[in-house]
C-alpha cells in the first residue's frame, strides 16, 4: 500500500510504550502484572443494575449533544459540594467517552496549528499525542521526586513561549501517584494569569487520595475562567469499560469542545450514562471500600520496594507506586524487561511517561494484595541478583 496514504502527524506518533511491553505480557504464563493501569475492582452491582435498568425501560436512544440533563445536573451538583465549584449544567458542563475523549476536544478546541502545550512530566501517555493530534506542539517539563514530582515554578515560567497557549496537568498523577499541594497549584494559578495561559486539568482520580485533600485547579482565585477541568468515573468507581467523562469550564470554552464532539461522538453512551448517575447518586461507599483497600496496598507495596533498596516516593493519590531504579545501574526498560523475562512480573518503564520517568518504573497497586506480596518476594529475588 502507499505509504504516503496515512498522514505525517499519524505516522510519526510513538506508539505507546506501554502498549508495546503489554503486547508481550499477554503472551506469557504465571506473570504477576503491576502494569495494569485500571481499577482490579469490577463496577459495583448497584451501578450495573442501573445500566441494565435503563435498557430495559427503553432508554436505547441518543441523548443531547451534551449528555443527559440529569448526569450533567448530579456532576454540577458533585463539584458544587466537593469543591465549592459552580458550573451551570445546561452549557458548562459536556459528557464525553472518557477522559481521554475530553482530552481529544479540549486540544482540538483550543490549539491553532504550532501553539504550544506545557505538560509537566512523567505524565498519562496520552498528553503529548493529543497535542500532536490536534496540531499543537507538546513542551514537556520534568518534574523530580524531591520536588514530589510536582512542577518547579521557575522551570515553568522558563518553558513559555509566545506560542505557548495552555498547560496541561493532571493530579492525583498517573504514574507517579502526587497530589498536587494547593501551594504547588497556586504557583501554576499565577503563571497561568501572568501570561494569560489557559489550564486543563485532568482530576480523573480526584477521589482516591489517601490521608490528603485533593485541590480542584479551577477553584482556585481566578482560575475558573480560564480552566477546561476533566473528569470522570473510570478510576473512582471502577468504570472504565463504560467510558464516560466529562468537561466543565466557562460556556464559551465548553462550546467549542460541544461542535466538535456533535460531529464526532454525538452524544456519549446512554445506557453508560445512567450508569454514571447511579454513580453519584449511590457510589460512595463503594468508593470508600475501594479506596481502604487501595491504601492497604499501596501501604504494603511502597515500604516493600523500599525496604528491597528501591526508592520509593510516597504516592498520596490514584493507585501507582514509583519507584527509583537507578541504583540496580539499569535504565528503566532493561529493567522492567529483565524483571519480567527473569521473574515474571510486569512493570511499566517509566520513560513510557515522558522524560520526566527515566529511571523509574510505574508499579499499579490495583492488583489483588496476595499477588502484590508475591510481587516483592519476586522483586526480593531479582534485587539479590541485581541491586
Ligand atoms: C491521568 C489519566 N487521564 C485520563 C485517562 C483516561 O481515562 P478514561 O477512561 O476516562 O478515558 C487515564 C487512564 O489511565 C489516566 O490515567
Amino acid at each position: 500500500m502507499n505509504p504516503s496514504y496515512l498522514a505525517d502527524r499519524v505516522v510519526n506518533l510513538k506508539p505507546s510504550g506501554i502498549r508495546k511491553f503489554f503486547d508481550i505480557v499477554a503472551t506469557m504464563q504465571d506473570v504477576i502484572s503491576l502494569g495494569i493501569g485500571e481499577p482490579d475492582f469490577v463496577t459495583p452491582e448497584p451501578i450495573v443494575q442501573a445500566g441494565i435498568q435503563s435498557l430495559l425501560a427503553g432508554q436505547t436512544h441518543y441523548t443531547s449533544n451534551f449528555g443527559m440533563l440529569e448526569l450533567r445536573q448530579i456532576i454540577s451538583n458533585y463539584l458544587q459540594q466537593a469543591y465549592g465549584m459552580q458550573y451551570a449544567p445546561a452549557n458548562e458542563v459536556l459528557i464525553t467517552v472518557g477522559v481521554s475523549e475530553a482530552l481529544y476536544l479540549a486540544m482540538t478546541a483550543i490549539l491553532n496549528p504550532g501553539e504550544e502545550v506545557i505538560i509537566p512530566t512523567p505524565c498519562f501517555v496520552s498528553y503529548q499525542a493529543e497535542v500532536i493530534l490536534a496540531g499543537g506542539v507538546p513542551i514537556e517539563l520534568p518534574t523530580y521526586v524531591e520536588d514530589g514530582f510536582l512542577p518547579r515554578p521557575q522551570d515553568l515560567e522558563a518553558a513559555i513561549t509566545p506560542r505557548t497557549k495552555a498547560i496541561l496537568i493532571g493530579y492525583p498523577n498517573n504514574p507517579t501517584g502526587a497530589v498536587a499541594t494547593r501551594e504547588a497549584l497556586l504557583e501554576v494559578a499565577k503563571i497561568a494569569e501572568k501570561h494569560d495561559l489557559l489550564v486543563v486539568s485532568d482530576e480523573l482520580y480526584d477521589q482516591l487520595v489517601y490521608g490528603v485533600a485533593h485541590v480542584c485547579f479551577p477553584s482556585l482565585p481566578g482560575m475558573r475562567q480560564r480552566t477546561i477541568l476533566l473528569g470522570g468515573f473510570s478510576k473512582n468507581y471502577a468504570m472504565t469499560g463504560w467510558r464516560i467523562g466529562f468537561a466543565a469550564g466557562p460556556e464559551a470554552l465548553i462550546k467549542g469542545l460541544v461542535r466538535i464532539h456533535q460531529y464526532t461522538i454525538m452524544s456519549a453512551p446512554t445506557t453508560a450514562q445512567a450508569g454514571a448517575i447511579a454513580a453519584l447518586k449511590i457510589g460512595a461507599p463503594h468508593v470508600e471500600a475501594m479506596r481502604n483497600e487501595y491504601n492497604r496496598r499501596r501501604e504494603l507495596i511502597v515500604s516493600g520496594l523500599n525496604q528491597l533498596g528501591l526508592p520509593t516516593f510516597e504516592p498520596k493519590g490514584a493507585f501507582y507506586a514509583f519507584p527509583g531504579i537507578k541504583v540496580t545501574g539499569m535504565d528503566d526498560e532493561t529493567f522492567a524487561q529483565k524483571l519480567l523475562d527473569e521473574e515474571r512480573v510486569a512493570v511499566v518503564p517509566g520513560s513510557a511517561f515522558g522524560a520526566g520517568g527515566e529511571g523509574y518504573v510505574r508499579c499499579s497497586y490495583a492488583t489483588a494484595y496476595e499477588k502484590i506480596e508475591e510481587a516483592l518476594h519476586r522483586i526480593e529475588r531479582f534485587m539479590h541478583r541485581h541491586g
